[in-house]
């Protein structure tokens, strides 16, 4: 008889922690939370009783409200906190803030912060979960589940596919999450961008480099493309957004390299025009707001298995 995995985390810190029973139980289970979002009453009693608490230090659009959609279609209760209205604006410090929510008992804190790590420091304080919606130029490993799930169900498959991710390696944590969680499920991962966009040692997480453009998406089956990240950058690490485009931005020309059913996926924001053309943005190969679906039943899943669901 075939075992069943059962999922034994209570913190989603990072794709490196998870196993491939992990993951494949993960995009099982958002597979079927998946249906939900298209009832016409969207509402599960699931969760019903949970508090979530999403604590974001940094701007998100997408991850902040597909977390509170998550939460609030499996009927938990959602709060969202917001550094700029809060009282870290008055200093306070990133513990005593966590302490004071956990005197409000939540179950599950989301957390998106600048500085890499600052999940796995909160667990050290709170006795609730923690997910990590992005730490720094970390991981953010919520959306390289997301990714995934959305190549798996575009291509049918995961292993063998060839996966190139193209921009600000360095600054990305989307690239960072989506080079393991990609290698540890068989996909073959390639880099490239900027030499002063790549980090030296990205090899030891998974992936190739590849020396130009071409070469990095030549037979790709996957492009990811990701945003130059400027508020990361303490120093200009390219000369202009202009110049950007013209090496390394992604366009139907540059395409014509890959596979003629290239998908081509972008986490967002995209600044239009420098890394990603409009016209390859939204043309019937991109997955971009697949993604974007995906990422709700995906953190359904992830809120469910955290909480004990099997
Ligand atoms: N992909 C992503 O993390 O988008 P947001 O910054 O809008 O959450």
């Amino acid at each position: 008889m075939a075992s069943v995995h059962h999922f034994d985390h209570n913190h989603i810190l990072s794709l490196q922690d998870l196993s491939r029973e992990d993951i494949h139980l993960i995009l099982q289970s958002a597979e079927s939370f998946k249906e939900i979002s298209s009832r016409s009453i969207k509402k599960v009693p699931t969760l019903r009783g949970k508090t979530v608490i999403n604590l974001f230090f940094e701007p998100s659009t997408r991850t902040r409200l597909s977390f509170e959609i998550a939460a609030k279609r499996m009927s938990a209760d959602t709060f969202n906190f917001s550094a700029s209205t809060s009282s870290a604006v008055k200093g306070e410090s990133l513990v005593d803030t966590a302490r004071n929510l956990m005197a409000m008992h939540p179950d599950v804190i989301v957390i998106r912060h600048a500085h890499s790590g600052t999940p796995y420091l909160l667990t050290k304080h709170i006795k609730a979960s923690v997910i990590n919606a992005g730490d720094g130029t970390h991981e953010h490993p919520s959306q390289g589940l997301l990714d995934l799930m959305t190549v798996k169900q575009r291509k049918g498959r995961i292993e063998g596919l060839k996966v190139a991710i193209v921009g600000d390696i360095a600054h990305s944590r989307v690239a960072h999450s989506n080079i393991v969680g990609f290698s540890k499920m068989g996909a073959n991962v390639l880099v490239g961008g900027p030499a002063t966009l790549i980090p030296s040692g990205i090899e030891k997480l998974g992936a190739k480099v590849g020396k130009t453009i071409d070469a990095t998406i030549v037979d790709a089956d996957v492009v990811m493309v990701l945003r130059i990240q400027k508020e990361r950058q303490r120093d200009p690490l390219i000369p202009s957004f202009r110049e950007y485009a013209n090496q390394f931005g992604i366009n139907k020309k540059v395409l014509t390299a890959a596979k003629p059913d290239v998908l081509v996926m972008h986490p967002g924001p995209i600044n239009r025009g420098v890394e990603l053309d409009p016209d390859v943005a939204d043309s019937p190969r991109s997955a971009i707001l697949d993604q974007v679906s995906n990422g709700v039943a995906v953190r359904m899943a992830l809120l469910y298995l955290i909480m004990g669901g099997d």
